[in-house]
């Protein structure tokens, strides 16, 4: 080794001795007679400590043409520093050296590399190396490692088999576009990246692999998001032989340790809603259950008034702000405006102030009766000093702004503390989703999902109320993880697939190979998919994925770094018989 400690270890304890560290140059003050250097690596900073008199002249001579960045190596003794630095480990000691050597110069970076930065995203995404020597950087990678070591440890010690499948397949359905890949030696043919393993896993239930999972790179073509990368990683399992609540326990289990370990934190157990409630309710699939504040369908008690946005609504949503009834004009401005953002798209906001004296103060005074706002609160069970706010209009427009209204009010309020977390399993999602534009169903999760026993008659008359035994994961409204209980027959896998549009042999070219699988011995089986990059973001407390993956692409799709996508060259190109028109 070319060192003896690194720049994170040493202590009092160690004072006196011999060393050699190598590392980083992050800073260099040179007050004339003293020059101290912070050497840094990926387990903390050093300080490097010369003095005229005391450091030989030569050393010191070295000292003064190092840049940031350079890479050396110093030997030295560890002393007691003079004026302690609380703020890091190692800040009791530092180091006089008796050399240094450079073993490599550095350029100056293009921003500086310290936990706060003056490079922006996309400087630091084109050095994307140089960022990655940022602690904070550092710090979410390593988060990522550990994770990936307790998901293992987890599932190895419950019998689960850890299985690569492969890269270049056919595409599998998951509802986004696929990525896919030329074939040289069958030309004006392609692979598709895998969206997700979903049918390979199957496979290896029908082979009696009985418990599989894998850590594993999925490829998606769709528009990207904080918590979106067209790459991202999964944690994906399959257990045969269970019902969608040993699904639930084995999968709550590990998310439990994973916090334990991780956070320090014991979950308790999670609770489990319907889907329906979670639209009812939070106007989402994915509800943010930290604070309460539940949606009151009020379009019985607020109708047929006079007023006519009210009158001709489908639905009037309200949720109660508790104690916000002395919000001034501006902040309730404020709140209209948001609702009015294109992205949220409501019309206009009615407030209710219920004022501490029991009276009330509206934007609908001319039409209601302090009376009429009484029932609106008690239908509410608001208090005094609350403020009831009332979206409407088409219903699911309503259900779905309502829900922006009420994660930014709790927002407002400081009810969504990210090192607080709350759990919930979504569960009894519609097997079918309606699509406008192509007019036909779709499946909602995907085409393998096995529909509720008890629904199984509906699916020719009702197919939309057909529920599907599906399940999601969400943790503090974001959906980290979704699975379901798989169709295994033959003969129900192909009604599926002509319920989603598919004839008879588009089915067979597409999902033959399964179908014929679950013709020789398809065991019932089940499985689950963790989005293990947002499974990192949660654990970080921040919304956005990206740092948590070594190389990210940007939101256009792009490594800036490695300039990807490009064009290849015109022999590639004729070697795989594509014909690019300019
Ligand atoms: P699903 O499509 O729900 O299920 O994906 C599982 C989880 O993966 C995460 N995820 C993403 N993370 C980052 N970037 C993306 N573009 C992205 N897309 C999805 C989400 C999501 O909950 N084969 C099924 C699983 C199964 O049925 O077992 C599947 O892939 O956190």
């Amino acid at each position: 080794m070319l060192r003896s400690n690194t720049c994170g270890a040493l202590r009092l304890d160690n004072v006196g001795e011999s060393v050699t560290l190598t590392g980083w140059v992050q800073k260099v003050r040179d007050k004339g007679g003293m020059i101290w250097i912070d050497l840094r690596d990926r387990y903390g900073v050093t300080q490097i400590i010369l003095q005229e008199g005391t450091t030989e002249a030569d050393v010191i001579e070295i000292a003064r043409t190092l840049g940031r960045e350079f890479v050396v190596s110093v030997k030295g003794t560890v002393v007691e520093r003079f004026s302690k630095n609380n703020k890091i480990p190692t800040g009791e000691i530092e180091i006089q050296p008796i050399s240094i050597d450079v073993l490599n110069e550095s350029k100056t970076p293009p921003f500086t590399i310290e936990d706060e930065t003056d490079g922006g995203e996309d400087l630091r995404m084109k050095y994307r190396y140089l960022d990655l020597r940022r602690n904070n950087i550092r710090e979410k990678l390593v988060l990522r490692h550990r994770l990936m070591q307790v998901t293992r440890r987890f599932l190895d010690a419950q019998n689960f088999l850890e299985v690569e499948t492969p890269i270049l397949i056919k595409s599998t359905p998951e509802g986004a576009r696929d990525f896919v890949v030329p074939s040289r030696m069958n030309p004006g043919e392609f692979y598709a990246l895998p969206q997700s393993p979903q049918t390979f896993k199957q496979l290896l239930m029908v082979s009696g692999f009985d418990r599989y999972f894998q850590i594993v790179k999925c490829f998606r073509d769709e528009d990207l998001r904080a918590d979106r990368q067209p790459e991202f990683t999964q944690i994906d399992c399959e257990m045969s032989f269970v019902t969608r609540e040993d699904i639930l326990h084995t999968f709550e289990g590990l998310t439990k340790q994973i916090f334990k370990e991780l956070k320090g934190v014991e979950l308790n157990d999670f609770p489990i809603m319907s889907y329906d409630d979670a639209i009812q309710y939070y106007g989402s699939d994915k509800p943010d259950i930290r604070f309460e504040m539940k949606f009151n369908d009020l379009t019985e008690v607020t109708q047929n008034n006079g007023f006519a946005i009210f009158d001709s609504a489908e639905l009037i949503l309200g949720i109660c702000a508790s104690g916000c009834a002395q919000y001034s004009r501006k902040q309730i401005d404020a709140l209209t405006d948001f609702v009015r953002k294109p992205q949220i798209g409501a019309k206009g906001l009615v407030y209710v102030k219920y004022n501490e004296d029991g009276s009330f103060k509206s934007s609908v005074d001319k039409f209601y009766s302090q009376d009429d706002l009484k029932t609106w609160a008690d239908a509410m069970h608001a208090e005094p000093g609350d403020l009831l706010l009332l979206l409407s209009g088409d219903a699911s427009a309503t259900r779905k702004a309502m829900n922006e209204l009420r994660l930014h009010v709790g927002d407002l309020l400081g009810l969504r503390n990210n090192s607080e977390y709350q759990p919930l399993w979504v569960v009894d999602f519609p097997l079918l989703e309606w699509d406008e534009e192509s007019e036909r169903f779709h499946a909602m999760h995907h085409p393998f999902t096995s529909p509720n026993k008890e629904d199984w008659s509906k699916l020719d008359t009702a197919p939309g109320e057909v529920k599907a035994n599906a399940y999601d994961l969400v943790i503090n409204g974001v959906e980290v993880g979704g699975g379901s209980i798989r169709i295994h027959d033959r003969p129900t896998q192909e009604i599926m697939l002509s319920k989603l549009g598919f004839s008879k042999e588009e089915a067979i070219a597409q999902f033959g190979f399964l179908m014929d699988a679950f013709e020789y011995g398809a065991p019932p089986h089940g499985g689950i998919a963790f989005g293990f990059d947002r499974l990192c973001a949660l654990l970080g407390e921040v919304e956005s994925i990206r740092d948590f993956i070594a190389f990210p692409k940007n939101n256009s799709g792009r490594d800036v770094m490695i300039d990807s996508p490009s064009p290849i060259d015109a022999t590639q190109l004729e070697e795989l018989e594509i014909n690019i028109k300019n």
